[in-house]
């Protein structure tokens, strides 16, 4: 499929994602969305992707929500299309996904990025939520994700202040899983996205979902949750393998179901 907003490929079992609109910083249009969204299905159906990247350019992962697109709304109208709900797809996609965030993650780009397993950080990142600046406030889980992320102090700080935070404070904060260097930065990111590609893909789903459900229930209710998948997994024919190949010292050969 041709994409005009985003760069799509394929490195062996990880799909990569590159917002690619340069002149405007990868300002997260509708039609930006509409294409996330198309590659994030295809990737989801296609058996031979077993992890996803989405990343930007050197400059901005994404300046935020395109504020020229965003600048003439009205509320009937946000309320009626429930504008930013189709922004979703990308944390209910289920195979697991890494943000690798180089410069501006501003606005809905540090929310899209939230939306992401795992945020792995350039040295160059740059993390905020401005819209406060706007004369707005985020909309697409800045309030409710980036506060699970860095707590109550920081999350209020940054939202009702709009100041950024660089890669080494979002790491310190709990936001940023891993920094790395500029230099090389998506192969790296691609990298660590293979390791995971290359896991069992029943046991990698899995383990995303019942990370996922620790933010929404109860410590009881989440643990019997992780008991019922770990059991589970013992009807996986990657259990067999994996536990095969750790007892007769080779590496494992996961068929991925
Ligand atoms: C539309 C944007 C944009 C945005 C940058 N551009 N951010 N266009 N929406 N969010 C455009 C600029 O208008 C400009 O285009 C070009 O990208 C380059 O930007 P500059 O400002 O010239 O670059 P620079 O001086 O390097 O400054 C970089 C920056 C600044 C600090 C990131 O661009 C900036 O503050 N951007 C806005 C950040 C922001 O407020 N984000 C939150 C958006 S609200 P032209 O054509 O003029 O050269 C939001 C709400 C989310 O995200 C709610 C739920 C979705």
């Amino acid at each position: 499929m041709a994409y005009e907003t985003i760069l799509v490929e394929t490195r062996g079992r990880v799909g990569v994602v590159t917002l690619n609109r340069p002149k405007a910083l990868n300002a997260l249009n509708s039609a930006l969305i509409a294409e996330v969204t198309s590659a994030l299905d295809a990737f989801e159906a296609d058996e031979g992707i077993g992890a996803v990247v989405i990343t930007g350019s050197e400059k901005a992962f994404a300046a935020g929500a395109d504020i020229k697109e965003m600048a003439s709304l009205t509320f009937p109208g946000t309320y009626t299309a429930d504008f930013i709900s189709s922004w979703d797809r990308v944390s209910r996609f289920r195979k697991p996904v890494i943000a690798g965030v180089a410069g501006f993650a501003l606005g809905g780009g540090c929310e899209l990025a939230m939306m992401c397993d795992l945020i792995v950080a350039a040295d160059t990142a740059k993390f905020g939520q401005p819209e406060i600046k706007l004369g707005i406030m985020p909309g697409a889980g800045g309030t409710q994700r980036l506060t699970r992320a860095v707590g109550k102090a920081k999350a209020m700080d940054l939202i009702l202040t709009g100041r950024l935070m660089d890669a080494v404070e979002a790491e310190r904060a709990g936001l940023v899983a891993r920094i790395l260097p500029a230099e090389g930065f998506v192969d790296a990111v691609v990298a660590i996205a293979a390791e995971i590609a290359g896991l069992s893909l029943p046991a990698v789903m899995m383990a995303k979902e019942s990370v996922g459900r620790a933010f929404e229930t109860t410590l009881g209710e989440g643990l019997r949750f992780e008991r019922r998948l770990f059991q589970a997994m013992f009807a996986t024919e990657d259990q067999k393998e994996g536990m095969a190949a750790f007892v007769e010292k080779r590496p494992a050969a996961f068929r991925h179901r």
